[in-house]
């Protein structure tokens, strides 16, 4: 089994290569005058499995049309089995056409990755799971869990765990459960899916001299984070945590979630994170999946 990363691997491959003590394996990239991509197998891989790690941020179409470059090649050179390791699978919010003649972005993208012959994909915390259905081969997706308790147990001090939408309602419940005396609450989110504008349904909750986390699974313009982070500061919220998954912190995101109050940040290093942001290292979480994939 050989291991290789991509320009959006945040160097994970390296990590996991000593962790799993298998070959690193180089792979050549340049960029033509012209910007495309341009890449090259520089050892032989014939009858290897071979694991590619992309995360698809920032320059999405970028890095995924450099992960498809590398999966058809490896196929073409011979390798057994491509596993393809995608901390931040992009398009996931796209997941049906919301709008009459949308496209359905992750469907669209899975497709592409089950046609050029992707043997196994692992992903973290995909927007939605039954995105996979889209997926042509085996998957696996990571819960992180774990990892945020591993950085909050012992921070905060009998938390309310809050869902700043339903769809962070099965993360927040996960998160409570882990955390000692700890308790969830869950808001509605409306989203203009023309404008992008959101606003929250109020909910009154007790959260006066109580440490809050607020956890999702992306944050992008921060603004459903500083929305829900500033109503909570109202109400007498004491710290208030955010923690994510992908923290993609588009333009003013970042400054924007601190002014509403937020103490502290932290993601997942699905993708390079801005200063002001605690990383959570996701190296055990692939560890645990390469392992359990019991490849030679
Ligand atoms: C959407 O449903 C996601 O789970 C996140 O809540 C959303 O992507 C966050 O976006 P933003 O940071 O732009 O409010």
């Amino acid at each position: 089994m050989l291991i290789t990363g991509l320009s959006g691997s945040n160097g994970l491959e390296v990590g996991l290569s000593r962790v799993v003590n298998k070959e690193l394996l180089p792979i050549e990239m340049k960029l033509f005058p012209d910007g495309e991509s341009y890449i090259r197998f520089v050892k032989d891989v014939r009858g290897e499995d071979l694991i590619i790690i992309q995360s698809l941020y920032p320059n999405q179409d970028k890095k995924f049309f450099e992960l498809l470059l590398a999966v058809d090649t490896a196929k073409d050179l011979g390798c057994r089995r491509v596993i393809t390791i995608i901390p931040y699978l992009a398009y996931a919010r796209q997941d049906k056409r919301f709008l009459d003649g949308e496209a359905i972005s992750i469907k669209t993208l899975l497709k592409t990755l089950s046609f050029i012959g992707v043997d196994y994909l692992i992903t973290i915390d995909i927007h939605k799971e039954e995105s996979l259905k889209f997926f042509n081969g085996n998957s696996m997706n990571l819960d992180p869990t774990k990892l945020y308790v591993s950085k909050l147990y012992g921070v905060v001090k009998n938390p309310v765990v809050v869902a700043p939408d339903q769809g962070a309602l099965d993360k927040a419940v996960k998160l409570s459960k882990l955390l000692l005396n700890s308790t969830y609450v869950v808001f509605r989110k409306f989203r203009d899916r023309v404008t992008g504008s959101i606003r929250h349904e109020v909910v009154d909750v007790d959260v006066s001299g109580r440490d809050v986390i607020i956890v999702d699974d992306i944050i992008s313009t921060g603004g459903t984070v500083a929305n829900i982070a500033s109503y909570l500061r109202e109400k007498g919220a004491s710290n208030i945590y955010v923690v994510c998954s992908h923290g993609l912190f588009v333009g003013e995101a970042l400054s924007k979630i601190y002014s509403s109050g937020v103490s502290r940040v932290y993601s997942l290093n699905t993708v390079p994170l801005p200063v002001g942001v605690e990383p959570i290292d996701i190296t055990p979480l692939l560890t645990e999946a390469i392992l359990s994939l019991n490849l030679t």
